[in-house]
C-alpha cells in the first residue's frame, strides 16, 4: 500500500499545479466543446425499453420508497459467489451478474439477490485504482454496493440495458499523464477489452476534458457513449456490472493475474491511433557505420521539461547525439494525444529525466529504446515507474544515473550535506514524501556531462542493431 501511494506522488503535485489554471479554463472550454461535439452524434444506447421516464419526478428522490411490486428480478439471478473483492492491493473490485440497478445520483448500486434474506451485505467502493493513497482516493466517489433481497424495497428500473456495465472514476490523479495510463487506461483495458465494445461505461467524477483526451481509446473499448452516472436520476439496470477496474502492476499488467500483457495494450493503442511503425529501425551489425547511419538514421526524441527536472544543457546533448548519427527531436509533448502518439511512434529512442513525459513510451515501436535519466534520489521511482514497465512493453531500457556534479542540487547544498551524500536509494516513507519530493523532484535540474553520457547513447545505437 505504501508502494502505491509513493508512486502516485512522484508526479502528481506539480502536474496538478499545472492542471490548476489550465484545467480550470479548459474544463469550461472542453465541457462546452464536448457537449457540442457529442450532441449531434447519436450513438446507440442499448436501451431495451424506455417506457417511463421518471426524470425530474419527485418520487425518484426518495428512491428507497419505490418498491417493485411483483417481486420479479429484472434478469435471471445466478446464485452469486463473492461479489466484492477488497483484498487486492491496488484496487477494490466488484463483479456481479444478475439483476443490478444503479441510481447514480445517490451513488448506490443494488444487487438483487434471492439468497437467504439474512445474508444481506453492503460494501463501500471507490472505483479508482490507487488504493491506500488517501490523497488520490479522497476525491473519488464512494459507491455503496448493496446486496438486497428480492423481497425488499428496491428501486424500479427506468432504463434497462442488455450490455454489461463498468463503473470507474476519472478523479484521483487522472489528468496526470502517467496516472491516466497507470491508474485508469491500463486497468480499463484489462477490465473491458474482452467485451469487444459491448459494454457501457458509467463514469463517476466525470471530467469531460479527460473523456475528450482519451476519446479514441474509450470509443475503441466501448461502442456506447459514456454515461456521467453521478447525474443520473434514472435507475439504470444491467445484467452484469463491474465496479472498479482490474489493476495489478504499476503502469503495467501483471501477467500472472491477467489474460493480457503490455504488448496487447501497446498494440491496441497502435491500432487505435493508426500508428504505422510496428518496430524500430534495425541497423545492420557489420555494415560500415557511417554509411549505415546515413541511409537509416536512427531517431532520438528528447523529452524536455520546462518547470522541474529540466535539462540545462540541452544544446550540448543534441550536438552529441547528432555527432553520433542520430536525427534528434526535442519536445515537451503537450499537443493532443493523437499527435503525440504519431510523433513518438516515429522515433527509435525516447530519452528524458524521470517524469510523466516518459509515459509516451507506450507509443514507441517495439524494440525501440528508452533512456531514463535518473537524478539524485530518483532510483526507486525510476525503476518502478518506467524501467520495469518499459521491459514489459518489449522496449529496451537504459538508465543513466547522474553523478553529483550533474545535479543542480550541488548549487543548493554543500558537498557534505546529506542531501547530496546520502540520497534515498529505496522506497521513501509516506511521512518523508513531501520533503523528499520538494528536494529531489521539484528542485533538481540536470546538466548532462556529455562525455560521460556518450557511452549511453552508443549503447542505444548498439541496441538498434539486429
Ligand atoms: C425493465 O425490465 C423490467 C423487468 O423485465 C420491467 O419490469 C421494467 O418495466 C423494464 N423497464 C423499462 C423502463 O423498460
Ligand atoms: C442528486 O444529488 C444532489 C446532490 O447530492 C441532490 O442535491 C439532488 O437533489 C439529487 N437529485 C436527485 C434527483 O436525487
Ligand atoms: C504478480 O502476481 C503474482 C500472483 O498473484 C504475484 O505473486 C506477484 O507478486 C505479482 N507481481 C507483481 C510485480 O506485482
Ligand atoms: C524485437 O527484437 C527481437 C529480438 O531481437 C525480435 O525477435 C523481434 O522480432 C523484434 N520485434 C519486432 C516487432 O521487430
Ligand atoms: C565534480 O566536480 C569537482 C569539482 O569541479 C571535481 O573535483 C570532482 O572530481 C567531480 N566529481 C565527479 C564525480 O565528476
Amino acid at each position: 500500500m505504501k508502494y502505491d501511494s509513493l508512486l502516485a506522488r512522484s508526479f502528481s503535485k506539480h502536474e496538478q499545479k499545472k492542471l490548476g489554471i489550465g484545467a480550470f479554463v479548459s474544463c469550461f472550454i472542453l465541457a462546452a466543446t464536448f457537449c457540442f461535439l457529442f450532441k449531434p452524434e447519436i450513438r446507440h444506447f442499448r436501451v431495451v425499453n424506455v417506457k417511463v421516464s421518471l426524470r425530474g419526478s419527485p418520487k425518484i428522490l426518495a428512491i428507497t420508497e419505490e418498491v417493485t411490486k411483483p417481486k420479479k428480478p429484472y434478469f435471471e439471478i445466478e446464485q452469486e459467489k463473492q461479489i466484492c473483492n477488497v483484498l487486492h492491493t491496488r484496487a477494490d473490485l466488484c463483479e456481479m451478474k444478475g439483476d443490478i440497478r444503479i441510481h447514480g445520483n445517490s451513488s448506490t448500486i443494488f444487487f438483487v439477490s434471492i439468497d437467504d434474506e439474512k445474508k444481506q451485505n453492503s460494501w463501500n467502493i471507490r472505483p479508482y485504482a490507487r488504493k491506500g493513497d488517501d490523497r488520490a482516493m479522497d476525491s473519488v466517489t464512494n459507491l455503496i454496493v448493496k446486496k438486497v433481497h428480492i423481497s425488499q424495497q428496491i428501486p424500479i428500473c427506468t432504463r434497462n440495458y442488455t450490455v454489461p456495465a463498468v463503473v470507474f472514476s476519472t478523479k484521483g490523479y487522472a489528468g496526470n499523464h502517467f496516472h491516466d495510463f497507470s491508474d485508469v487506461l491500463i486497468p480499463l483495458f484489462q477490465t473491458s477489452r474482452r467485451l469487444n465494445g459491448e459494454v457501457q461505461f458509467l463514469i463517476t467524477n466525470n471530467m469531460p476534458w479527460w473523456i475528450k483526451k482519451f476519446k479514441a481509446v474509450l470509443q475503441r473499448l466501448s461502442k456506447y457513449e459514456t454515461i456521467d452516472v453521478d447525474k443520473e436520476k434514472d435507475v439504470l439496470c444491467f445484467p452484469s456490472m463491474t465496479i472498479g477496474l482490474k489493476a495489478n502492476k504499476e503502469f503495467s499488467i501483471n501477467t500472472s493475474e491477467s489474460s493480457y500483457n503490455m504488448l496487447d495494450f501497446t498494440r491496441f493503442l497502435k491500432s487505435t491511433y493508426s500508428l504505422k511503425r510496428k518496430s524500430a529501425v534495425r541497423l545492420k551489425k557489420n555494415a560500415d557505420d557511417d554509411d549505415e547511419r546515413r541511409k537509416n538514421k536512427p531517431r532520438l526524441l528528447i523529452i524536455s521539461r520546462s518547470r522541474t527536472r529540466r535539462f540545462t544543457n540541452i544544446e550540448e546533448i543534441v550536438a552529441l547525439a547528432k555527432s553520433l548519427g542520430f536525427k534528434v527531436g526535442v519536445e515537451e509533448t503537450r499537443e493532443n494525444l493523437a499527435q503525440v502518439a504519431k510523433k513518438v511512434n516515429s522515433f527509435d529512442v525516447l530519452m528524458g529525466v524521470h517524469g510523466a513525459g516518459l509515459t509516451n513510451m507506450v507509443f514507441l515501436p517495439e524494440n525501440a529504446s528508452v533512456i531514463q535519466i535518473v537524478g539524485l534520489g530518483m532510483e526507486w521511482v525510476s525503476k518502478e515507474d518506467f524501467e520495469i514497465p518499459a521491459m514489459d512493453m518489449n522496449l529496451k531500457y537504459l538508465g543513466y544515473k547522474i553523478s553529483v556534479n550533474e545535479s543542480s542540487l550541488i548549487q543548493q547544498y554543500p558537498l557534505e550535506h546529506h542531501v547530496l551524500k546520502d540520497p534515498p536509494g529505496n522506497m521513501i516513507s509516506p511521512k518523508g514524501w513531501t520533503s523528499y519530493r520538494k528536494v529531489y523532484l521539484d528542485q533538481q535540474d540536470v546538466k548532462i556531462d556529455v562525455n560521460r553520457f556518450r557511452g549511453t547513447l552508443l549503447k542505444a545505437l548498439e541496441l538498434l542493431k539486429s
